[in-house]
């Protein structure tokens, strides 16, 4: 079982968005082991986008990102780095899929409602930079066994 970090950004919290988006994300099946609303400070956005410093885009999405309270949230499922990523589709609004979130809710190419990990090794620091130990809820799920199959011991 993998983690994730996602922000519901500045824009999903203000278009009254949360819930559906939430609500994609548990009915596809992952467990939120994690939430809770606050405004990032500038400090924290350049940290968390400190690899895109010096990008044409990095100081507009500083701005954006600062701009409202964001919901923080970790999600835990087997590959969920990966789906979830898909779930949000293309980074910007204009371009992405129909069916995914960005897809279904955006047109911007900047006010994109969602942030993801890129790769496990990222949901790792995202989710120390943004939350405490105690924050995190490792509970069992009554309906896991319906999720995945586990009948043979491995989760498929
Ligand atoms: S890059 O340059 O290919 O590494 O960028 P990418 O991984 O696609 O995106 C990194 C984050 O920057 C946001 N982004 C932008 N914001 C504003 N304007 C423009 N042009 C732009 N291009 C990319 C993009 O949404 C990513 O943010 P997160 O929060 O990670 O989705």
């Amino acid at each position: 079982m993998g983690k994730t970090l996602i922000i519901l950004k500045p824009d999903a919290i203000q278009r009254r968005l949360l819930g559906k988006l939430i609500s994609r994300f548990e009915e596809k099946g992952f467990q939120i082991i994690g939430l809770k609303m606050i405004q990032i400070s500038d400090a924290l956005a350049r940290k968390h986008y400190a690899i895109h410093e010096g990008k044409d885009f990095f100081e507009p999405l500083i701005r954006y990102m600062t701009s409202s309270p964001v919901i923080v949230m970790i999600l835990k499922g087997k590959n969920v780095v990966e789906i979830a990523r898909k779930m949000m589709g293309f980074a910007f609004g204009s371009k992405a899929e129909a069916g995914t979130i960005r897809g279904d809710y955006a047109v911007s190419n900047r006010f994109n409602l969602i942030h993801g990990s890129d790769s496990p090794a990222s949901a790792e620091k995202e989710i120390s930079i943004f939350f405490k130990k105690e924050e995190l809820f490792e509970y069992n799920p009554t309906d896991l066994q319906w999720i995945y199959d586990m009948s043979t011991g491995d989760i498929v």
